[in-house]
């Protein structure tokens, strides 16, 4: 359908989530584009509300019941909103959604993104509910067809599989995102080769564990495909999220070390410093063989930025299992980490493991591991002050004011005073302030890489 033959129409869609839902949200305004539909700030004036959901935690779940909540008020004002619920909750509740909330309209899963247009004018031609949330084993051939629609004209991320086989005890992904599939490796060189024509210079390949990309068919392994686009003219900074450990190959912390454009920063979830509760969660890894791919990182690249994910209070997680996951904390040094209270979740394994552990034992866990690390980022980062870091520009600092932004390639966030011309440039900047959560500088030179 061409775009304009329908009337303009506005659509606000909330967010809930991970990266893989920033993607999914871009591809979703992507085929609303198609049908003519405008994305609005607010949602008392858009004809269409959806939700991109998350369901990994509880409380993420929570949120989205809340914020329906407060949409449920806009359409009893304004009848004819359409409220659509999508992402890893719709596709978690299906049709349950639709008879617990009789006010929702559409309920799409995580693999169904490209049947919302359908869905949408099936309920304009007739009111009344509409579900699609199978989970198709291969990718449907309009999956991935249409140019997501991005908010930064620098930096893009590129989808390239969906899915996780690897079930985690704890973890409802593969229940709601199903099997791995990878996409081809010619589609998504092509979308970075468009992306690079249209001047994005930083480039994220995402997937749930992207270290398993091409597992499932295909010859492309995934160090061959970050080289790939690497080789992509324009294309300045690559980076790569989820690694798994347990996947993580010497050739690709080789080709880490060795390929400029890849950005010096390694996402590696551990989850535990224990052994025992590495078990219990099914990594597939033991302590000391994540250390040795640790080592192994510093080694061949020595300014490497690390991060990890943290979960406490796993079931069975006794005082001297956590204590282990201090002391690794305090090993790697980590530059920054996310960490999480262990939420027990539908359909999953651990949900089960008797054992469970109090709420305030997780809780008192949590600020542990938080303070410990607040107190090694903020090292880290006022260690940065007098260095001169390569950053690509993307535009005024959200704090307003003069102050421009960006990250290095290190991925921290650096404010300093700049030009609107900068944008889309990387200059070289010289820290001045470090905080927890960003770095402060003065750009010595313009366009010097
Ligand atoms: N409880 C707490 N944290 C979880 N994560 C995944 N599942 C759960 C859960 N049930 C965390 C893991 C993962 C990150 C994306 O979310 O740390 O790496
Ligand atoms: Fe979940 Fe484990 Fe897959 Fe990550 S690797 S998405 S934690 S099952």
């Amino acid at each position: 359908m061409n775009r304009g033959a329908e009337r303009e129409r506005y659509v606000f869609l909330e967010t809930f989530g991970c990266q893989m839902n920033d993607n999914d949200s871009e591809r979703i305004l992507g085929h609303l584009a198609t049908m003519n539909y405008r994305a609005t700030d607010d949602p008392e004036g858009a004809d269409l509300i959806l939700l991109n959901t998350c369901s990994i935690r509880e409380k993420a779940e929570h949120k989205v019941y809340s914020a329906l909540g407060r949409y449920r008020g806009v359409k009893r004002k304004k009848p004819h909103t359409i409220i659509g619920v999508g992402g890893c909750v719709g596709q978690q509740q299906g049709e349950r959604l639709l008879k617990r909330l009789d006010y929702l309209d559409i309920v799409f899963g995580t693999a169904t993104i490209h049947r919302l247009p359908e869905l949408i004018r099936s309920v304009d031609r007739e009111r009344g509910q509409r579900e699609a949330t199978e989970l198709t084993t291969a990718l449907a051939p309009d999956e991935f067809a249409i140019t997501p629609f991005r908010d930064s004209s620098y930096k893009a991320f590129v989808t390239i599989m969906r899915g996780c086989d690897n079930f985690c005890t704890y973890c409802i992904v593969p229940y709601v995102r199903g099997r791995e599939v990878s996409r081809s490796a010619g589609s998504i060189v092509d979308e970075v080769e468009g992306l690079a024509a249209s001047g994005v210079r930083e480039i994220t390949l995402i997937g749930q564990n992207v270290n398993s990309y091409g597992n499932d068919g295909g010859d492309t392994s995934f160090p061959a495909l970050v080289k790939k686009v690497c080789r992509v003219e324009g294309v300045e900074r690559v980076r790569f999220t989820t690694s798994h450990p347990k996947d993580l190959s010497v050739e690709l912390i080789d080709l880490i070390a060795g390929e400029e454009k890849i950005c010096n920063h390694l996402h590696l979830p551990v989850q535990s410093g224990s052994d025992k509760v590495l078990k219990g969660m099914g990594r597939g890894y033991r302590r000391s063989e994540y250390l040795h791919k640790i080592s192994l990182l510093k080694e061949l690249s020595p300014d490497i930025s690390l991060t990890t994910d943290i979960i406490v209070g796993f079931p069975g997680e006794g005082e001297s299992d956590f204590n282990d996951t201090v002391t690794l904390l305090k090993a790697v040094e980590y530059d920054n980490i996310f960490s999480f209270k262990y939420s027990p979740r539908p359909m999953t394994k651990a949900a089960s493991y008797e054992e469970q552990i109090d709420e305030d034992v997780k809780s008192a866990r949590l600020q542990t591991v938080q303070k410990l690390q607040s107190g090694i980022t903020l090292a880290k980062n006022r260690r940065l002050v007098g260095e001169s870091l390569y950053v690509l520009v993307e535009g005024k600092a959200k704090s307003g004011g003069a102050l421009f932004t960006g990250r290095t390639s290190c991925n921290r966030v650096v404010n300093f005073p700049g030009d609107e011309e900068w944008a889309g440039t990387t200059v070289k900047v010289t820290v001045q302030e470090g905080f927890l959560n960003s770095l402060k500088g003065v750009v010595k030179g313009v366009n010097l890489c």
